[in-house]
């Protein structure tokens, strides 16, 4: 069949991943779509760069993304660049065209994810966002699809791999905060500024991002509590370990009637101290696990890789998949429903 074409924004640690494995996988990948994938265009900022054994022609690469994005022969646009501006004028531009859009940019999505949403309701196209909150883990698509006919309750876990690198380094191994911290950066975990890792924004999003799913409400970052891993000492860790614990950062979402009754959501991160027998506790690495407690359902685990280039780029790969069969149909991906509208509990409220 005909060709479906993708640009891509931003070729890092995600993005050459994505490259990576468009190229291995593209028998399967054609097989399993009906047609091929044909990359066109890779928007960088510096094209000149060494990008190692990268299997793909370098004439791709380009600095004009919003160009690219232009082209009338892009179906796809998938953006691994990261931050709100210019990643957020380039989803609009792709999506208001009707392009299908796959973006990991949690921080964009928490932060003004309705600008996004009004922009594909403009285009009439689609936004996917699997690789935004716990990188590998298929956790969005279940929670809007498979869990649509029941009621989430509440949502908690670690979404954070670099901070549960750190943490889990501190504890097992006794490590620095410094030299764990390193350590995940070097390992592609942590975000282009880790003081979004460490000071807990980036778990703050994810938060943001599985309580609007969860509640079918519109969660921002600015609704979330957070307090970040910094001031987690050595001291503390050995204290805890003593006392039959471990530390984590953990997200905690969760609906339910607020101290005068009504029904609101509250959402919040901070560092946790759980005992080593708690699931949570054996979470090492930069793995992620959330649970998910719905009232018919009962109580959900979902476990994987939550950070780095691989794991993410498989979900980037599986939205590839899903918008593309979607374009070739001319069917339309599950669209955000927002109809509860619940209030946010002020932060601090039981
Ligand atoms: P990197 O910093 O490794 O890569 C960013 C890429 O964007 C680079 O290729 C860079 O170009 C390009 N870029 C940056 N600014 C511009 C610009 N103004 N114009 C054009 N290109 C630009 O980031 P990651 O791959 O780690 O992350 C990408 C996104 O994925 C972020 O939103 C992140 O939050 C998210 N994410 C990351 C995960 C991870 O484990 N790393 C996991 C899940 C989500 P150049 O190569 O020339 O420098
Ligand atoms: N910096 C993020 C983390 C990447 O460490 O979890 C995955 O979203």
């Amino acid at each position: 069949g005909k060709p479906v074409r993708l640009a891509l924004l931003g070729c890092g640690t995600v993005g050459a991943e994505v490259v990576r494995l468009l190229h291995e996988q593209a028998g399967d990948l054609t097989a399993r779509i009906g047609a091929p994938l044909e990359l066109v265009g890779i928007a960088v900022r510096r094209p000149g760069r060494q990008r190692g054994d990268l299997p793909v022609d370098r004439a791709l690469f380009t600095t004009d993304a919003l160009g690219l994005i232009k082209r009338d022969d892009v179906d796809v646009v998938i953006e691994v660049v990261g931050g709100i501006e210019p990643a957020r004028t380039w989803i609009v531009e792709a999506l208001r065209a009707g392009k299908s859009v796959i973006t990991a940019n949690k921080a964009l999505l928490a932060e003004d994810g309705g600008t996004l949403h009004d922009a594909a309701a403009d285009g009439g196209a689609d936004l996917y966002y699997e690789a935004s909150v716990a990188g590998a883990i298929p956790l969005l698509r279940p929670l809007r699809e498979s869990l649509h006919g029941d009621r989430i309750t509440r949502v908690t876990g670690i979404v954070n791999g670099t901070t549960n690198y750190i943490l889990s380094s501190m504890d097992t191994t006794g490590a620095g905060f410094t030299e764990a911290l390193e350590e995940a950066t070097e390992l592609g975990y942590a975000e282009a500024d880790p003081t979004a890792d460490v000071e807990g924004f980036d778990a703050a999003a994810k938060a943001a991002i599985l309580a609007s799913l969860a509640f079918h409400s519109r969660v921002t970052a600015a609704d979330v509590f957070r307090e970040g891993m910094t001031g987690v000492t050595a001291g503390d860790v050995a204290s805890a370990k003593e006392m039959g614990c471990t530390i984590k950062l953990l997200c905690l979402a969760e609906r339910g009637p607020d101290s005068r009754g009504a029904e609101s959501v509250s959402v919040r991160v901070h560092p946790a101290m759980i005992p080593r027998s708690h699931p949570l506790a054996s979470v090492g690495d930069a793995f992620n696990a959330v649970f998910v407690e719905a009232e018919a359902a009962g109580q959900l685990m979902f476990y994987g890789r939550g950070a780095g280039g691989t794991p993410t780029a498989s979900a980037v790969l599986g939205d590839v998949v899903a918008a593309a069969r979607n374009r070739l149909a001319g069917t339309r991906a599950p669209s955000e429903s927002v109809y509860a509208h619940l209030p946010i509990r002020p932060i601090g409220e039981a």
